[in-house]
């Protein structure tokens, strides 16, 4: 195992009708900034919650954040910030009001220039405006890491940034404000999850990470096993807190320690997103194979046992155990309503020059070892046309 540090300040509370706990939360002489996407949340209860927890504060609202938040709304909200000199934000949403926050909070009192630096330069952050989030899509783990994703639409740019001063001060997860979310968004929460503990657990084998491997493939059984009922059963209040709790436990830093991690799936699909506007799950579920594919060697002994532990695939031959979980994972997808085709979303040879030349552009080298290159990403996605 690998050297790591590992601290994680996120305070978690859990469970139905828990969002009037905010109020104890936040001190009661802040004012307060509530940041919220297109809607859902007035249709869902969840904003009269927010805003009867809340009748002690000072409250202004800003809404309007898109799926895959666009730096371009975000700087909207950091200037309404500094206008009208708020303390403290709430992210009540999915994974893009979060990661939007987690950018605002950060840009509102930014001072060595365009506030666009910290994603693409990854300039350090000195100061952020404390905030807290109400998670109402179990998805992203952003909830209770310290990372982000913002979207520069001009640019086609999707991007992510870290910092230890992004992280929520606390998080509420109740499992009953998910019942709203359609089917789509269900099958791309599970989707996204399992691809995190992906990243942080398919990589070559070290052998050396016993409960980093245990542990991450409690979370896959879980979301493989729970995803598929809570398409079913909409509103099984312990489906829905199993997936919840699981999506959050899939990236919050804990799986990783110590461990390789990949990325390149991710990194390939926001680069398709950023293009075509393709929901990032169903990106991570067309790249996924194909990197299973190509890296098949690299990663031969994670895949077998991937396959063994969560899906139960037990044979002889190391070729078909490897072929077999490929098999499986793609149609762990389909099952839960996700396309896995390129084709399936209109795209073909165009989208795959596009991706890889912007990979080329930017230099990176992907995957555990950096032995991923735009060519390497061609051959990916050629699999998966
Ligand atoms: O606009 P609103 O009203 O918020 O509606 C949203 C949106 O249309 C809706 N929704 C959310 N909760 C709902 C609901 N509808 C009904 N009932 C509810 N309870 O669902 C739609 C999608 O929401 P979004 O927040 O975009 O989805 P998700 O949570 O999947 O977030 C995706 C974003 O997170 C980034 C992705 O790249 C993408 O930009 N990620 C962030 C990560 C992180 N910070 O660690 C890691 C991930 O890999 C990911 O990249
Ligand atoms: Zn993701």
């Amino acid at each position: 195992m690998e050297n790591f540090i590992f601290a994680n300040p996120v305070k978690i509370i859990f469970g139905k009708d828990t969002i009037k706990n905010i109020a104890n939360e936040i001190p009661k002489n802040n004012k307060i900034l509530i940041v919220y996407g297109r809607g859902s949340i007035k249709k869902n209860g969840v904003y009269d919650q927010v805003i009867a927890a809340l009748k002690g504060h000072e409250v202004h609202e800003f809404s309007g954040i898109e799926p895959n938040p666009h730096y371009e709304t975000c700087m909207k909200a950091a200037a309404f910030i500094k206008d009208k000199k708020l303390d403290y934000v709430l992210a009540v949403g999915g994974g893009s009001v979060i990661d939007a926050v987690k950018f605002i909070v950060a840009a509102a009192y930014f001072e060595i220039g365009d506030p666009w630096i910290i994603i693409s330069e990854h300039a350090e952050i000195k100061r952020a405006l404390p905030f807290g989030a109400i998670l109402t899509l179990p998805a992203t783990g952003s909830e209770m890491n310290a990372g982000s994703v913002i979207t520069r639409a001009e640019t086609h740019d999707k991007i992510s940034f870290n910092s230890p001063l992004i992280y929520p001060k606390f998080a509420v997860l109740d499992p009953t404000t998910t019942y709203s979310l359609p089917a789509k968004q269900i099958g791309n929460g599970i989707a996204d999850a399992f691809v995190h503990v992906i990243e942080q657990y398919l990589t070559y084998y070290t052998g050396d990470s016993m409960l980093q491997d245990y542990m991450a493939e409690a979370i896959l059984k879980t979301l493989v096993n729970e995803g598929p009922k809570a398409l079913e059963s909409p509103t099984d209040y312990d489906v829905r807190a199993n997936l919840m709790w699981a999506s959050t436990w899939a990236l919050n830093g804990w799986i990783n320690c110590g461990v390789p991690q990949d990325w390149a799936t991710h990194m390939i699909g926001h680069e398709i997103t950023a293009f075509y506007g393709i929901d990032h799950a169903q990106t991570l579920a067309i790249v996924l194979p194909g990197v299973m594919t190509v890296l098949r060697n690299q990663k031969a002994k994670k895949i077998i046992r991937l396959g063994r532990e969560v899906f139960g695939i037990n044979m002889e031959s190391k070729d078909n155990a490897i072929n077999q979980t490929i098999k499986v994972v793609e149609n762990f997808f389909e099952k839960i309503g996700i396309k896995t085709h390129l084709s399936d979303y209109n795209l073909g040879d165009e989208a795959i020059e596009k991706v890889s030349n912007r990979l080329a552009q930017r230099g990176w080298k992907l995957g555990e070892v950096r032995n991923i290159t735009a060519d390497t990403v061609k051959e990916i996605l050629t699999l998966r046309k």
